[in-house]
């Protein structure tokens, strides 16, 4: 999914965008940086095309350089005056998303004055600029990418805290569902977790938490606590968490299954169906901005409860990616991972696990 959309004219600014382009991919995904479409299919209405790859982004970037605005077509005619240019439908239809726009100046071109500016511009004059000089360019850089970090962040974890009461009851509704998951003689797991004297595990961590990720069942050390990812696969995630600032307590942790199967099978779609509404319950009550579904189990649950276009997805495919999705209490993102215990048989796959979590400072 694109983040952030640069927006430029070729003949204008094309070496200030290169180098803005390399400093942004040090600091965002590759693949969360848009700047040329350049893959519109032939028939395809291209003002859509255009208006889409806008949609799709938080953070609106318009390169303005020293001929941006006076830049003509073969016929002599300026192109911002011409409703099929590029760069005006790029720029109104981010303005008129509600996407973030920064006008960056290069090349000591000076902010356009609206009256120089078609109608469905004009606001754009309004927006503070930043500029990129040459020689301090790591310096506005350095700027730059601090508003967008905070511009994506506000974005992202748009949910706004509990007050002490409904917090409390967050708490009181978490503790009600652990009693009656306590009491849910009926599951299919029931008969192995008393016969193992073991605990159910619901879940753990913050009542009122902007993250809530989802692993796939307990295991042993699990069962014998009562707390998720408490053995081995834990010492991964915390590793993971605590790498990026946060604890077990500023977060929420369940998993797909409440109890733990016997050995160390794959959950079966019994006993997924009759834990989930559990889960779907903490989704209720939680809130979260993000679900992080760790492992294939979760995120095929969770991209299908949702009905999203990557429900079906591999995982291989799908982790990192941060999908938009609609909750009944507003919008929130997905962001399907591997599962930590994917480390602890690869090793090198340690990065892949840390690079993904890393996106989630955006929600912090
Ligand atoms: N693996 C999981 O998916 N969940 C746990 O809680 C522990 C290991």
């Amino acid at each position: 999914m694109s983040r952030i959309f640069i927006s430029y004219r070729r003949q204008d600014s094309e070496g200030y965008v290169g180098r803005l382009y390399d400093h942004l991919v040090q600091h965002f995904d590759h693949a969360d940086v848009f700047m040329d479409v350049d893959n519109i299919e032939p028939g395809a209405d291209f003002v859509q095309t255009l208006e889409d790859a806008v949609a799709a982004c938080d953070v609106f970037i318009a390169v303005i350089g020293p001929s941006w605005l006076t830049i003509t077509d073969e016929a002599g005619r300026r192109r911002l005056d011409q409703p099929n240019d590029f760069v005006r439908i790029e720029i109104a239809s981010a303005l008129k998303g509600g996407q973030l726009v920064i006008p960056v100046l290069v090349g000591r071109a000076p902010m356009p004055a609206p009256v120089d500016l078609p109608d469905d511009l004009a606001s754009l004059a309004r927006r503070n600029a930043i500029e990129l000089s040459h020689h301090r360019f790591g310096y506005d850089m350095h700027k730059l990418v601090d508003v967008i970090k905070s511009a994506v962040r506000t974005s992202r974890s748009g949910k706004a805290p509990a007050d002490a009461a409904a917090l409390r009851r967050k708490e009181e509704a978490i503790k009600a569902l652990r009693l009656e998951l306590v009491d849910a003689t009926d599951s299919p797991l029931y008969a192995y977790r008393t016969k193992m004297r073991a605990f159910p595990v619901l879940g753990d961590g913050y009542a009122d938490a902007s993250i809530l990720f989802i692993g796939e069942a307990p295991g042993k050390y699990e069962a014998e606590s009562g707390i998720p990812f408490n053995g081995p696969s834990g010492d991964v995630f915390d590793e993971m968490l605590t790498d990026i600032g946060l604890g077990r307590e500023d977060v929420f942790t369940t998993n797909i299954l409440l109890d733990r199967p016997p050995g160390k099978r794959d959950p079966t779609a019994d006993e997924i169906a009759y834990y989930t509404p559990f889960v779907d319950r903490l989704i209720d009550i939680i809130q979260p901005s993000v679900i992080v579904p760790l492992g294939r189990f979760a995120a095929h649950y969770i991209l299908k409860k949702l009905d999203l276009p990557e429900k079906g997805g591999k995982i291989s495919a799908l982790h990192g990616k941060l999908i938009k999705a609609q909750m009944p209490y507003g919008e929130i993102h997905v962001l399907p991972m591997y599962h930590p215990a994917v480390v602890l048989y690869s090793a090198s796959q340690k990065d892949t696990l840390r690079a993904d979590f890393d996106k989630l400072r955006l929600f912090v």
